[in-house]
């Protein structure tokens, strides 16, 4: 199954906000439907972004104005500029060209995903490993496979894999719904954990290496990643287990020099107050939701990517 292609003339995705209870295509057919999708996480993942940026390209029929606006939907994850400018420099060439670079945005995703895989299950060691990991960085961030979930379904399909520990990932628990419906998918062996059980998990031994995805890698290797990423870090460094990022070359942000220049965005009251309508919180709570956090560089063991292993 493919999370968003080009089908007839217009994007079909997963609409993940409906995951794991029900699998639906949602058909998007105008880059404000796009936007929309974008902004209320149907579509989300740094890669997945970066293939609905340059398709989103192909739907805006040379309207500036538009790609600007998908350009800024979401603000950390440097790949949906990143698709969006591929598919835009194409203009003066005309529509065809546009859309031409847009599926091989989407079939580099393909190549980079499987490269990763291998890349990063040949770096770790063992032949029963328990994998630590947090939001959702499977096919359903990107394309078919996935990143650092992409080297854990290569890790299974070498009979290597013990067990993956799923941080929930609050508020949009994209661990739970997304990366556990993956997990069973694959039959992968996974237990769910709430993120706050997480560096104490690392502290008493049950953790081979704590794979996560990324949305900006700035130039010193700092990275950011889903909100509760650097505390992994933390308990990861203290409790001496490697901490790899899995992320393809385009994530990496060679004009942001350091974490500090990455924006992180902040997102509404609602999603902390309330799960799925439910309000959790006295009315009138005001929150702080930070998507994302930035992991200094100094705590991350090696960055895989689909061309090489980088280390501090
Ligand atoms: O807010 P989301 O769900 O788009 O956040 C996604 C993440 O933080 C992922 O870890 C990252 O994009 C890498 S996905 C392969």
């Amino acid at each position: 199954m493919r999370t968003i292609d080009w089908v007839d003339g217009a994007i079909e995705l997963v609409d993940q906000t409906l995951l794991p209870d029900r699998c639906v295509m949602l058909r998007v057919t105008t880059v404000d439907e796009l936007i929309d999708a974008i902004r209320r996480l149907a579509v989300r993942g740094a890669p997945a972004l970066g293939v609905a940026g340059a398709f989103g390209v192909a739907l805006a029929d040379g309207d500036t104005a538009a790609i600007a606006r998908l350009r800024a939907a979401r603000p950390t994850a440097v790949n949906l500029a990143w698709g969006v400018d591929q598919a835009a420099a194409c203009l003066p060439q005309g529509r065809d060209a546009v859309l031409d670079r847009a599926l091989r945005v989407r079939d580099e995703d393909i190549a980079a995903c499987t490269a990763m895989g291998e890349r990063g299950a040949d770096l770790l060691d063992g032949d029963s490993l328990r994998i630590m990991t947090i939001c959702n960085t499977g096919g359903l961030a990107c394309v078919e496979r996935g990143t650092a979930l992409g080297v854990v379904q290569t890790l299974h399909e070498r009979g290597r894999l013990a067990e993956v520990l799923a941080l929930e990932t609050r508020p949009l628990l994209q661990g739970a719904r997304l990366t556990t419906w993956e997990l069973a998918r694959m039959g992968a062996p996974h237990r769910l954990v709430a993120d706050s059980a997480g560096p104490y998990l690392l502290a008493r031994g049950g953790v081979d290496a704590v794979l996560i995805g990324a949305d900006r890698i700035a130039a010193n290797g700092d990275t950011a990643n889903k909100i509760g990423s650097y505390a992994l870090a933390l308990g990861a460094a203290r409790a001496g287990v490697p901490f790899i990022v899995v992320a393809p070359e385009t994530t990496i942000d060679a004009a942001t020099p350091s974490g500090d220049h990455i924006e992180i965005e902040d997102r509404a009251d609602h999603e902390v107050v309330e799960i799925r309508g439910v309000r959790l919180a006295p009315e009138g709570t005001r929150t702080a939701n930070p998507a994302f956090d930035v992991t200094p560089h100094d705590l991350i063991t090696a960055i895989v990517t689909d061309r090489r292993v980088i280390r501090p």
